[in-house]
């Protein structure tokens, strides 16, 4: 078997800066606070970062609103301490990947800010202009997609909210200030980037309209509101319609492969991800993106082994029929714009069991793992319950849209808004039962509040202490894989296909054979699996079991607990 790539068996784990840890006091985390936790992370074994943006941006999306490309943003620190963390990690065998944002800038980049001064300035055409609005395009964020300025008596546009304007990518000089960017961290030594929202960043040259009769606004209520099958069939389906001239456009695998080149210049196998779900951006396998994310697989309301079986069976096929190198899998369960774990996937019954099984899942199924921070010690999402409270602009829009133009009462409005905006997944990282979690010291105002759970041992340092913690279970699964070179690298083979209690398969590399067992059930399953070919003569020998069990080797013929996870090595006797 060809040698594996360090992204290929590396386990990524996400750190959202601004809640990650505050090393100077101020509520807002920064590089201080995270390169003092980067022992913290070593320890729990993962191998890679991925930094949300950590660039100077007024914030009107957290960060995805960039106004300089080559900075650290002040409340974050200064170039010196972003080198300063690098180096900490590469010590420390942990790589770090950055975010990239190509559609758009901050409205405060002195590129839009002179691009929107005069209609004949050198930066004119570096953003997409019209005199009129050319159709009915809406935001994703807040409402109509073009923007009037007064300045040029013309007007922009905006894919997210109005501070980001989309760049006009057809225009070569824009590339070459983006690509010199890019440059400038590689050079530094960064080892990737995870790419922003790629699928944007061309639109419908023929600009053909949306034919929803909605516009933003209204669909989002109606999407609130949709209760029978029909309605939320007819809301996914507007979803769609609203915004399939504004995404998916032609140009885009062009563009990675430039950005592709530039990577390869690079030695240390510098390494692209990309926010998309769809496998066409990795290209021929060599030639765009190395690994795409498995959206798919967090694109449920519940997480069955019917479900991730049949989203196996699709990503793994399509993966390996990528014309040059077959394509390497990427799961993940959730990010910094998604509920969390226990909240998005739990059954209000049993949610830390089965966040144990969603654990075990993404670290065990054929792919490269993505963790987002905090879900190792289960934190959840926090509702917000005033309006002042809201930093999610996006949010904020809502809030007052269906208030003031559609007379919802204020309270509705921010029960809903408390559930749509990403600061309920966004909350400070838990540390320790200290006030405020020992994110910030006692006194501080952290940026957002912090989540009360953490007094309940929702928190790093409890954690740390007790054995049976969440935080204990993940750094153990982290070491089994990593021990094992079929969890790492092994083909994925499902056993058991038609059950519905319990999600088995086998990992299988040359050297080992893994069994693993996913009971989502809350009953005893029974297991035989003596008849199938790989357990000709073969008996069991645990890896890891979320339940008590002796250690020896057993027959494959045996019980699993109720959502148990079983992790054993297939013998040949
Ligand atoms: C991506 C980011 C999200 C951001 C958006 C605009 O989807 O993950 O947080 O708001 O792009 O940059």
């Amino acid at each position: 078997m060809t040698e594996l790539k360090w992204w290929q068996t590396a386990v990524f784990y996400q750190i959202y800066p601004r809640s990650f840890a505050d090393g100077n006091d101020d509520g807002i985390g920064d590089f201080k606070g995270i390169t003092q936790k980067l022992d913290y992370l070593a320890s729990l074994g993962v191998d890679a970062l991925w930094l949300s943006p950590h660039f100077p941006s007024p914030n009107w999306d957290c960060g995805y609103d960039i106004s300089d490309y080559c900075n650290v943003a002040p409340e974050y620190g200064t170039l010196e301490d972003f080198k300063t963390f690098l180096a900490e990690s590469h010590k420390r065998n942990l790589r770090v990947i950055l975010d990239l944002v190509l559609n758009h800038t901050s409205d405060e980049h002195p590129w839009f800010v002179e691009s929107r001064s005069s209609r004949d300035n050198p930066k004119a055409d570096w953003y997409v202009w019209m005199d009129t609005p050319p159709n009915n395009w809406q935001s994703c964020f807040d409402g109509e997609a073009w923007t009037y300025s007064p300045e040029r008596d013309q007007y922009y546009y905006h894919y997210f909210m109005k501070q980001q304007p989309d760049l006009n990518w057809h225009n070569p000089e824009v590339k070459k200030a983006m690509w010199d960017a890019i440059r400038f961290w590689l050079d530094m030594g960064v080892d990737g980037y995870r790419l922003d929202a790629l699928g944007t960043i061309f639109e419908d040259p023929a600009l053909t309209p949306h034919t929803v009769p909605m516009n933003l606004a209204e669909l989002r209520r109606f999407s609130d509101l949709a209760k029978t099958p029909e309605e939320i069939k007819l809301k996914d389906q507007y979803w769609h319609d609203m915004f399939k001239n504004q995404w998916g456009q032609a140009g885009v695998h062009e563009l990675m492969k430039e950005l592709r080149a530039i990577l390869d210049e690079y030695d240390g196998d510098r390494m692209l991800v990309g926010e998309d779900d769809n496998i066409d951006y990795m290209g021929n396998g060599r030639d765009e993106l190395h690994l795409v994310f498995n959206f798919p697989l967090m694109r449920t309301e519940l997480i069955t082994p019917e479900h991730i079986r049949k989203n196996q069976v699709e990503r793994l096929t399509k993966l390996e029929t990528l014309s040059a190198e077959k394509g390497w899998p990427c799961n993940t369960l959730g990010n910094h714009d998604t509920s969390r774990l226990h909240t998005a996937f739990g059954d209000k019954l049993y949610d830390s069991q089965l966040a144990r099984l969603h654990a075990a899942l993404i670290l065990t199924l054929k792919g490269t793992p993505f963790l987002y921070n905090g879900e190792e010690i289960g934190m959840t999402d926090y509702m917000l319950t005033d309006i002042s409270q809201v930093k999610d602009t996006m949010g904020a829009w809502y809030y007052h849209t269906i208030v003031t133009g559609m007379g919802v009462h204020p309270e509705e409005a921010m029960l809903r808004t408390a559930k749509m905006t990403r600061d309920k997944n966004r909350t400070p990282m838990q540390w320790s039962r200290q006030p405020n979690a020992g994110f910030s010291s006692m006194d501080v105002k952290t940026w957002l509040p912090i989540n009360p759970n953490y007094k309940e041992g929702v928190n790093v340092k409890d954690q740390e202490h007790n054995p049976g913690s969440l935080l204990r279970y993940y750094r153990h699964l982290i070491r089994v894989r990593k021990d094992s070179s079929a969890l790492q690298k092994g083909a994925y083979i499902p056993l058991k296909t038609t059950t519905e209690d319990y999600f088995a398969f086998l990992r299988q590399s040359q050297e080992q054979t893994v069994l693993v067992i996913l009971n989502y059930s809350g009953k005893i399953s029974e297991l035989d699996l003596t008849s199938e070919k790989e357990f000709k003569n073969a008996n069991l020998k645990i890896l890891f079991s979320s339940a008590e069990r002796r250690a020896g080797k057993f027959p494959p013929k045996f019980k699993v607990g109720p959502f148990e996870v079983f992790i054993a090595e297939v013998i040949r006797e």
